[in-house]
């Protein structure tokens, strides 16, 4: 895969060039391009932004420079405008994502974008209901979510299949050595060797981590039989506790 990124600060982007992923770029697994919108300018000052129409405060970035940029590039693929207003990212998105040959994110810094950049893009998308500097940040963090599930990214090829909200459930907690730290005991079963008790457990425990930190996730779930009897005594023991 290919993600391309334009920005006025390329320099923001380097955790996208750090442990997982930067390996990935070394080996090859993924490829980085960071392209400053600014070059593209025909200014001699390179001003990419300018005052909006119809008067009012600060500025607003112009369409002609981030349309050059975009026509510079050999592929753009799907194309993304990260901005609060677009719809939320989540992790059907990263899947989505992940399967695209090339991916191209718009981000912009302090200032809106002339309305007709918004025609350029196929999305605008948010990574929550709280403002930014700008979309470096979420462009980093929905670059990392999408990358992350390319194949022979993370070390452990299993991880991603069985992490939170990859079947619409949070994950289960996990427990490593020591077994007793200052009294906190590891769950009994977990010990036990018995691995069909230890994925019951597992599938218990992620729906109670759901029904208890995220129950809007149960809304668009469909519970199996299984899951129903859980689900029930997961309650159950929630208000005797
Ligand atoms: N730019 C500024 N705030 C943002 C947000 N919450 N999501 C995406 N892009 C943004």
């Amino acid at each position: 895969m290919k993600v391309n990124i334009l920005t006025l600060f390329p320099d923001m982007f380097t955790p996208l060039t750090t442990s997982m992923l930067g390996r990935g770029l070394e080996d090859g697994k993924w490829e980085l391009n960071l392209v400053n919108f600014r070059d593209f300018t025909s200014d001699v000052h390179h001003h990419v932004d300018d005052t909006p129409y119809g008067g009012g405060a600060g500025m607003v970035l112009q369409i002609m420079p981030i349309k050059k940029a975009l026509d510079s590039l050999a592929n753009k693929g799907k194309v993304i405008i990260t901005a609060p207003q677009g719809k939320t990212f989540n992790q059907k998105m990263a899947q989505e994502w992940s399967k695209e040959d090339n991916l191209t994110f718009i981000c912009g810094h302090y200032e809106g974008f002339d309305q007709r950049v918004y025609d350029l893009a196929d999305e605008t998308v948010s990574i929550g209901d709280y403002v930014l500097t700008g979309g470096e940040l979420p462009t980093m963090s929905m670059v990392d979510a999408t990358v992350r599930l390319l194949p022979g990214i993370l070390g452990n090829a299993a991880s991603p299949v069985e992490e939170s909200f990859a079947h619409g459930l949070l994950e289960y907690p996990q427990y490593t050595r020591p077994e007793d730290f200052e009294g906190m005991k590891v769950p009994a079963v977990l010990t036990s060797g018995n691995h069909q008790k230890i994925d019951e457990w597992r599938h218990k425990e992620s729906l109670r981590a759901t029904y208890l930190h995220r129950p809007d996730l149960l809304e668009n779930y469909e519970l199996s039989s299984q899951e129903k009897i859980m689900l029930e005594e997961i309650k159950q023991e929630d208000t005797n506790a």
